[in-house]
C-alpha cells in the first residue's frame, strides 16, 4: 500500500459506472446515491458530457492561461448568464475556488476578517481549513491563517456580535453539507444579506455542494431571494472532471487584475468541455422542473418508509440533497448498505447523506428507499 491512509476506505472497488449504477470489480451492481460526493450530478458518463470531452480530446488537452481560450469564455458566460455573478476565475477544486474567494474578498475590501460558521466545511488548504468551522479538520496543523471567526449557523445575533470594521466577508453554505445537511432558514438568510449590506461586508456563498442543480435550482442561493457578492463552484460543474470556479460581481474585477492570482491547470479545456455540456444540460427549465419533481417524490418515499423507523430522528432535504439524521453513529451502516446494493454518504456522525444523480429515475428512488429501510429497520436504539 503506497497511498497515504488519509481516507477510511470501504471495501468496494469500482470497475465501471453508467448513470446511477456502479459495478464493482466482482460484478456487483450498486445504486450510486453519493455521486462521488455530489460530483456526478448528471450520473456517470452522461452521454452529452462524454461526447464533449471526447471531442475536446481530439483537439488539444492543455495550453497555458497565457493564451486566450474561447471555451473558457463560453463556460464563464454560461455561469454569468444564469447567475448574479459577472466574472469567473477557473481553478481545479472546491478548496481552490474558496481560496480565490477569500483572497478576492480581502484584496477588494482591504479588510481581513472572514466570518464563517460552526460545522461548516470549506476545504483542506490553509485558508479554507481556517474557514472551516470544525476543530477536527484543523487539528495538528499548527497556527491557522488568522482573522477567521465562527458564528452559529441560523443565528443572526451570533453574526452581529462578530462583525467589526475589519470584517471583509461572511462566508457560508446555504445548506451545510458535510456538517449534516442543515439548510439555512429563510429568515436567517434574509437578515444576513441585510446585515452584510448595512455593514459593507461581502456575502460569499459556497455553492460547491449546493450549486449546479443539486437543490432543484441552478444555485442554492436562489431559494432565498438573495444576491451573493461572490460564490464558488466545483463538484457538479465538471460532472467528474476536476474543475472549480469563483464567481464575483462586476465591482470586484479590478482586485483580480493581471498577476494577482492564477493556476496552471485552472480552466483546463477537457474540464471546460465537460462543464459546458453540464451547464447546457442542467440550466434548462424542464430539467430543473424534473429535479424538483423527483425531489418531491423522494421526500414522499422517505416520509412514508424511513421517517417512521425508530432509529431515525429527522429527515432534512433541499432538492436532491438529503440528510437522514439518526439516533446513533451511522458509519458502521455503510458496508451493510453496500451489501444491500446502495452507496450513500455520511455527514457528521449521525447523518446518512443522499446525493443521487439529478437524472435518477423514480424506480431507482424506490429501490434506494427499500435498501435503506432494510438496513435501518434492524438498527436498535440504545437508551
Ligand atoms: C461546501 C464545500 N466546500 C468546499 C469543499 C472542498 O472541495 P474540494 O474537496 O474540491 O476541495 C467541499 C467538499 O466537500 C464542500 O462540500
Amino acid at each position: 500500500m503506497a497511498l497515504f491512509p488519509t481516507y477510511n476506505r470501504f471495501d468496494f472497488s469500482i470497475s465501471e459506472a453508467t448513470g446511477t449504477i456502479v459495478t464493482d470489480i466482482h460484478g456487483n451492481k450498486c445504486l450510486d446515491f453519493g455521486t462521488g460526493i455530489g460530483v456526478c450530478n448528471l450520473g456517470h458518463r452522461h452521454p452529452a458530457v462524454q461526447k464533449a470531452v471526447e471531442e475536446q480530446l481530439t483537439k488539444y488537452w492543455h495550453v497555458s492561461n497565457l493564451y486566450k481560450q474561447p471555451i473558457q469564455e463560453e463556460v464563464a458566460k454560461g455561469i454569468t448568464d444564469n447567475s448574479t455573478g459577472d466574472y469567473v476565475f477557473f481553478c481545479n477544486s472546491g478548496a481552490e475556488a474558496n481560496e480565490a474567494a477569500i483572497k478576492l474578498a480581502r484584496k477588494a475590501t482591504g479588510k481581513e476578517k472572514i466570518i464563517t460558521f460552526n460545522q461548516s466545511f470549506h476545504g483542506r488548504t490553509f485558508a479554507t481549513m481556517a474557514a472551516t468551522g470544525q476543530e477536527k479538520v484543523r487539528d495538528g496543523f499548527g497556527p491557522m491563517l488568522e482573522k477567521f471567526a465562527y458564528a452559529t449557523f441560523n443565528e443572526i445575533d451570533s453574526v452581529n456580535k462578530l462583525i467589526d470594521e475589519n470584517t471583509a466577508a461572511v462566508m457560508l453554505e446555504v445548506v451545510q453539507g458535510e456538517g449534516g445537511v442543515i439548510p439555512a432558514t429563510e429568515s436567517f438568510m434574509t437578515e444576513l444579506a441585510t446585515v452584510c449590506k448595512k455593514n459593507d461586508v461581502l456575502l460569499i456563498i459556497d455553492e460547491i455542494q449546493t450549486g449546479i442543480g443539486r437543490t432543484g435550482k441552478k444555485f442554492g442561493y436562489e431559494h432565498y431571494g438573495i444576491e451573493p457578492d461572490i460564490f464558488t463552484l466545483a463538484k457538479g460543474l465538471g460532472n467528474g472532471l476536476p474543475v472549480g470556479a469563483m464567481v464575483a460581481k462586476q465591482e470586484f474585477v479590478d482586485a483580480f487584475g493581471p498577476g494577482s492570482h492564477g493556476s496552471t491547470f485552472g480552466g483546463n479545456p477537457l474540464a471546460m468541455a465537460a462543464a459546458k455540456a453540464v451547464l447546457t444540460t442542467i440550466f434548462n427549465e424542464n430539467f430543473l422542473q424534473d429535479v424538483e419533481e423527483k425531489a418531491t417524490y423522494l421526500n414522499e418515499q422517505l416520509i412514508e418508509h424511513i421517517a417512521p423507523l425508530s432509529f431515525v430522528r429527522e429527515i432534512r432535504q433541499k432538492g436532491l440533497m438529503v440528510g437522514i439524521d439518526c439516533k446513533a453513529n451511522v458509519s458502521s451502516l455503510i458496508p451493510k448498505l453496500i451489501e444491500k446494493g446502495i452507496l450513500v454518504l455520511v455527514a457528521g456522525e449521525t447523518v446518512l447523506r443522499l446525493l443521487p444523480p439529478l437524472t435518477v429515475s423514480k424506480e431507482e428512488i424506490e429501490q434506494a428507499v427499500t435498501c435503506i429501510k432494510d438496513v435501518l429497520q434492524t438498527e436498535k436504539v440504545s437508551v
